[in-house]
């Protein structure tokens, strides 16, 4: 397979075409210093296979005090020789694996406090439009960035790119994408670039910072040292960014002639279109590999695409097809860092793919539990002990898998036909069908590992009796809570029957509490007319999703003033939402709400779906209290929560019995 062909970048051979891409979030010690969890970081999935490991980006200059508090982590800095042992342990430690490091550098841009124009930029009307306000409330003021600075931040990376080197990385990589996240890429776009000096105005002149960055780097390395580009192919603004067609014609031919080695293909812009960078879990995977396909039209470089890609199948088509020399694997080598081993192993049921639900990449990650920085080891138990689990989840499931591998006898049993609980019901909707991913990895690891698995079949205290497990998880769940109002009203359905019975919802659907957001998108796409009603504000709408994800569907479903020139991105008026509403009176003729200001109005409708709290599934836990050696509950049973809290709860118990 050609994606496990190893290929050149001047002189640095890598021993295939998998890569990590940066990733910001990589832990980092006070004073920005890499230490022991930075290399576990790297190094695992090192050890998992990937020829390239690319830092998240690393600062050329001394971060302001206020940047930890916003993205909410330390960050790495070159910014001084102090830094360069730990890269050099770093690059050791990578290169025992059989990889190499790559060290992205990169400035904040207006995102981060520093521009090359001043705020408003072209389709800014009120403060919601940035994504940090969006999602954190902070809006970063910007300052236009002086000629004189501009040269300062240029020697700073040379000179960053120098100790790379000297540490033993492979190969450096200025960052020139994510629009509005990075100085030079909103340089180079005319949306945040209105500059009337010699670093604006023209394209010759808005390249002018990049270049000379790249000439100066190159001075500093010298000539046969792998520079890399990292640029937004398309900054998915429409005409007011830069577009592919701007990148192809322009961009590509300015910089390679300026001396880079290969031209790393990511897209979007961090304040305006996110979905090119924390991309969305319900966007097709490879969704955006046309971008670097494009580029490899006009270059004779190696290119590196990028985007949702989490199959090894998929990446190596990208290359057969000449779409990409590389293909950069991030949530997916968070996920599972050793996606190219068991690939390579015949090992390709064991991999764990990806959900996207950007619930932290790394830090956390809501399926790999050993990726955080600290995890309770994995250690063979020291007495094998007959295990129960009770629920078939993804809670139970992963306590199972994690139970059997330590060296315990393991029964599961499950009140449903299928194995999967809550997630797999979830999975149904096409915005989340990605959340199969785990179910369908767990469910398969069940048969692999040879867990006695028993689907429907409601364990009872009588079968604790009889079986004598040394240890009882109890993983049932949680239930959704149907207001009284509702009970045996007809058209009523809770959130997970509505999935599970999709073909009985009718045309006419309301969806009563402002969770199931993704679910009413995927109604309404379907064709069907979804309104949702809650009794909170728009800061209620789709609460507990992660901040990511929420983000997007918020975009959807509200006024949160983003480019509205890609239709994936465009705010849509089905599913139709009413806050602050309160249901009075539930009739065949339809649903009486009445808002804060008491207005009343009758929702005619054919299906109500009830998605509002849930209540923990514990009274079988409590009934077993005494009635095995060891009685723990997890999940839902513990506590409502999301997939994280499941596989979490799981492996802190487990790794413990
Ligand atoms: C948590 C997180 C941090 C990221 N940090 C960076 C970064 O520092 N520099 C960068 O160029 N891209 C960054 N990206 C974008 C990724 O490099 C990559 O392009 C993106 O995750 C899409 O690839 P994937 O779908 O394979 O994960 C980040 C993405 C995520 C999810």
């Amino acid at each position: 397979m050609k994606i496990f062909d190893p290929i050149e970048i001047k002189g640095m051979r890598l021993k295939n075409r998998i890569g990590m891409p940066p990733f910001l979030n990589m832990p980092g010690a006070e004073g920005n210093f890499i230490d022991d969890l930075t290399i576990r970081w790297f190094e695992v999935r090192a050890k998992g296979g990937a020829g390239l490991l690319m830092t998240g980006t690393v600062m050329p200059v001394a971060p302001p005090p206020q940047a930890r508090s916003l993205l909410g982590f330390r960050g790495v800095g070159i910014y001084d020789d102090k830094f360069i042992p730990g890269f050099a342990k770093l690059a050791k430690a990578l290169h025992a694996h059989g990889g190499k490091l790559g060290v992205q550098i990169g400035m904040g841009g207006p995102m981060g406090g520093t521009g090359p124009s001043l705020p408003p930029y072209p389709d800014e009307r009120h403060a919601t439009d940035e994504l940090f306000f969006v999602m954190m409330g902070v809006r970063t003021p910007v300052r236009e960035i002086s000629v004189e600075e501009i040269e300062l931040i240029e020697n700073a990376i040379a000179q960053a790119a120098a100790r790379a080197k000297a540490a033993g990385a492979d190969c450096v990589e200025l960052h020139c994408a994510h629009g509005g996240a990075t100085l030079h890429c909103s340089f180079i776009s005319p949306y945040y670039n209105r500059r009337e000096d010699k670093y604006g105005g023209s394209w010759e002149n808005r390249l002018r910072f990049p270049v000379e960055t790249i000439k100066k780097m190159r001075e500093a390395v010298g000539k046969d040292f792998p520079i890399l580009v990292r640029l937004s192919a398309d900054h998915r603004t429409g005409s007011r960014g830069v577009t592919i067609e701007d990148t192809c014609k322009i961009i590509v031919p300015t910089l390679e002639k300026a001396g880079v080695d290969c031209i790393d293909v990511s897209q979007g812009d961090m304040i305006r279109a996110g979905e090119g960078i924390t991309i969305p879990l319900y966007y097709p995977r490879g969704c955006f590999i046309e971008y670097s396909a494009a580029v490899k039209q006009v270059t004779k470089l190696p290119v590196i695409g990028v985007g949702r890609i989490v199959e090894i199948d998929m990446a190596n088509r990208f290359i057969e097809e000449g779409k990409a020399d590389i293909i950069y694997m991030g949530r997916q080598l968070t996920s599972d860092p050793e996606t190219p081993k068991k690939y390579l192993e015949g090992r390709k049921d064991e991999i764990r793919t990806c959900i996207g639900c950007l619930g932290g990449c790394g830090r956390p990650c809501s399926i790999n539990y050993d990726i955080q920085d600290d995890p309770v080891p994995f250690a063979p138990a020291k007495k094998a002990k007959k295990v129960l689990v009770i629920g078939g989840g993804v809670g139970g499931m992963e306590a199972a898998r994690v139970a059997t591998l330590r060296g315990h006898k393991v029964t599961i049993m499950e009140k449903d036909s299928q194995l999967g609980g809550m997630v797999a019901a979830l999975a149904r909707t096409k915005l989340t069908a990605e959340f199969g991913n785990f179910v369908d990895y767990l469910s398969t690891q069940m048969r692999k590992l040879k867990v006695d698995a028993r689907v429907c079949k409601e364990a009872t205290a009588a079968d604790v009796a009889e079986l004598k497990p040394d240890v009882v998880i109890v993983a049932t769940g949680s239930s959704m809570v149907v207001p009284d109002i509702a009970k045996g009203k007809p058209g009523v359905m809770h959130h997970i029957e509505a999935l599970k019975r999709k073909h009985e919802i009718g045309q006419r659907v309301v969806i009563w509490g402002l969770v199931a957001a993704e679910l009413a998108i995927s109604l309404a796409e379907e064709g069907k007319d979804v309104t949702m009603i809650g009794r909170g504000g728009e800061e209620t709408l789709a609460r507990d999703y992660t901040t990511l994800r929420r983000f997007y569907v918020l975009r959807k479903l509200t006024d949160i003033n983003v480019p509205r020139e890609t239709p994936e991105a465009a705010r849509v008026c089905n599913p139709r939402v009413l806050y602050f509403v309160d249901v009075e009176e539930i009739t065949p003729a339809g649903i009486r709400i009445v808002n804060k200001d008491g207005a009343r109005e009758v929702l005619p409708y054919d299906t109500l779906i009830i998605s509002r709290e849930r209540e923990t599934n514990d009274s079988l836990f409590n009934e077993l209290q005494g009635k095995a050696p060891e009685v723990y509950k997890i999940g839902d049973c513990s506590q409502v929560g999301d997939i994280k809290m499941a596989v979490w709860g799981a492996n802190e118990v487990v790794r413990k019995i």
